[in-house]
């Protein structure tokens, strides 16, 4: 996830282009760059950091040219460095562009490219679409290059191009990455979002996937890659900065809630191969041979990134075959953990810069152990240092509450079973069906979303409570205690995640009708057990809240309020109860009158011990 802005107009582009990557860091910060044309000349400025960096970096250059492109990055593939900043540009430096998105056939065209002479200055996917460009164009017009390489390519963009031979036009493009433009008076800005373009205009036309638009200072016309024109109506936006910035949601928490379907299908993109019932993961492509002789793995981690590992070690014993233990990054580091060489030790981290789990990692590094990060930050301190690992591409996260980033942690999880797996003893149907259904996860978890106004009421009428139970077993009992830490983050409500079972040897003793329970009871192979669970709860007069399985209309004589959640195979379930548990936590903390993005007490990523 990056933010892009593209202007042509009579301004200077230089203060608009900067404005805009303002307006749209919360997309990525970790280096940004211009590219102005003026005239005949073109300058290029890139700098590693916040866009604070770049401003600084152009200071008082009184850059004239009044087109332009820029962006703000969220790196997915090479570290943060001025180089893999964009725009990236064409061997002769006149074609340049910017790109959000991921463009997955890039190996081969690039080393294409490279055989036919074409010369690369960054290790990003998006640079071979400036020297593909290039290329097509020595045998046809510029306008019908891009088009052709829009054909060619696989993946997901936003793009903005221009050309110096070409100087008073911007070509932007969408597929899977948004793009708006926004319509001014002789003067057009193009973005990610309308939170760069409103203070310029409030005339927004929003490109679909697949829409290519060509624009000039006189007008622009928008059409398909296979060239045929479109008619494109212009919205008038109503909406403040800050609206703009959190895309009309009211936080960026509820925001990121309602982006797991693309967080999902981003981290599943390119790596799960269905016929085969198998998982592609690139970044361990360097130590597979080693992870066909694991015999021991150790998941280190905190929070959230914590609990997800506990449903990885659910996953992993039960579909690989292989022992897995979980642990708190902070006692790892001070405890006698036994490993040697045959031990992987994965740190799953969604900044990768939370000090507990990198101590914990150079400490395995030190005894021996292979080390793999399952981590959202590229180039962060624990990608760096782990010999291997797992990008999720969920795109940041600001909310402190992780949300998008858990639920991609999951399906990280599912793929690293899956590929573990296989190596070992899973047969080919069973990899196609956990693979087919993995499939089906982001729209089951829209369909959820789409429940999000009845549970909000049923948020509202617990609201008033001062503790919660939440139980679950099994491939649930994690999500039990992932679902009491997100009311106990946002909410400041005394919760505690249980495991079913354990719940009569202790808890039991709290229940009474001011203390509801919480529980995660889908038609799963302890269904049952969990409805006993259940009784036992309700015989001493506690509420009950269920997360049952759709058409389960039995638990409703248990249950005081049912949330459902689609059928789906077990050891998926996490990933869609989880769901209601944040919007259940989310509106109780909004009903209470809370800043839920920035909770008290709380950091997004704890960089200290
Ligand atoms: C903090 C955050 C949590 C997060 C945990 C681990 O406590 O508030 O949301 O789960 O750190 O962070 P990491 O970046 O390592 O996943």
């Amino acid at each position: 996830m990056c933010g892009i802005v593209g202007y042509i107009g009579k301004r200077k582009a230089s203060s608009v282009l900067i404005e805009g990557l303002k307006r749209l860091e919360y997309r990525g910060y970790d280096s940004a760059g211009v590219s102005i044309i003026d005239g005949k000349k073109g300058y290029v400025v890139k700098s590693v950091g916040k866009v604070a960096n770049l401003e600084d970096k152009i200071g008082d250059k009184d850059i004239l040219g009044t087109v332009g492109i820029a962006h703000t990055r969220w790196a997915t593939h090479g570290k943060p460095s001025d180089n893999n900043s964009h725009p990236h540009r064409d061997c002769t430096g006149n074609i340049n562009l910017v790109h959000n998105g991921i463009i997955e056939n890039y190996l081969e065209l690039k080393n294409d490219l490279v055989k036919k002479g074409h010369k690369f200055r960054s290790e990003t996917d998006s640079e071979v679409l400036a020297h593909l460009i290039e290329e097509l164009n020595k045998k046809m017009p510029y306008e019908e290059a891009v088009l052709e390489v829009l054909k060619k390519i696989r993946g997901t963009y936003g793009l903005a191009i221009i050309n110096k031979k070409e100087p008073d036009k911007i070509i932007v493009a969408r597929s899977g990455s948004p793009l708006v433009l926004g319509v001014g008076d002789g003067e057009y800005v193009v973005a990610s979002d309308v939170s760069a373009i409103i203070r310029h205009t409030q005339q927004v036309v929003y490109l679909e996937d697949g829409e290519v638009a060509v624009i000039t200072r006189d007008g622009y016309e928008v059409k398909t890659v296979k060239n045929q024109a479109r008619n494109k109506k212009v919205t008038n936006l109503d909406w403040s900065l800050e609206k703009a910035e959190k895309q009309g949601y009211a936080h960026f928490m509820l925001k990121e809630i309602f982006e797991q379907p693309s967080a999902i299908e981003d981290a599943m993109r390119g790596r799960l191969v269905a016929e085969d019932g198998m998982a592609k993961l690139g970044g361990l492509q360097s130590v597979a041979e080693k992870l066909r002789k694991i015999e021991k793995i150790i998941i280190v981690s905190c929070g959230t990134s914590y609990y997800a590992g506990l449903v990885g070690e659910y996953m992993i014993e039960e579909y690989a075959g292989i022992p897995v233990e979980v642990e708190y990054a902070s006692e790892f580091r001070y405890r006698k953990p036994i490993m040697n060489f045959k031990t992987v030790v994965i740190a799953i981290s969604q900044s990768g810069e939370t000090a507990d789990t990198l101590a914990a990692i150079r400490e395995a590094k030190n005894k021996g152990a292979l080390t793999l990060g399952i981590v959202n930050t590229v180039g962060s301190t624990i990608a760096r240092e782990t010999d291997a690992g797992v990008y999720n591409h969920a795109g940041p996260e600001i909310g402190v509450a992780s949300t998008k980033a858990f639920t991609s942690q999951l399906s990280i999880l599912v793929l690293f079973t899956l590929m573990l797996g296989r190596q070992r003893d899973m047969s080919l149907v069973m990899g196609q069906r956990i693979a087919k259904e993995m499939r089906k996860i982001p729209k089951m978890v829209k369909n959820i979303l789409a429940e999000e106004k009845e549970i909000k009421k049923i948020a509202k009428k617990y609201a008033g409570y001062k503790d919660f139970l939440y139980l679950g077993r099994k491939y649930n009992f994690p999500i039990a205690t992932e679902g009491a830490l997100k009311i106990k983050e946002i909410s400041y409500v005394h919760a505690e995640g249980y495991p079913t079972g354990e719940m009569k040897h202790g808890p039991i003793a709290l229940i009474d009708e001011n203390f509801p329970s919480i529980f995660i009871a889908p038609k799963d192979s302890v269904y049952e057990k969990t409805i006993s669970g259940m009784q036992e709860i309700k015989a001493r007069g506690g509420k009950i809240i269920a997360i049952a399985t759709e058409g389960d209309k039995e638990i409703k004589k248990v249950a005081d309020d049912v949330i459902y959640i689609p059928k789906t195979l077990e050891m998926l379930t996490p990933l869609l109860a989880v769901v209601p548990l944040q919007l259940f936590a989310y509106h109780v903390g909004v009903a209470k009158g809370l800043d839920v993005d920035k909770p008290r007490n709380l950091a997004k990523s704890v960089t200290v011990e």
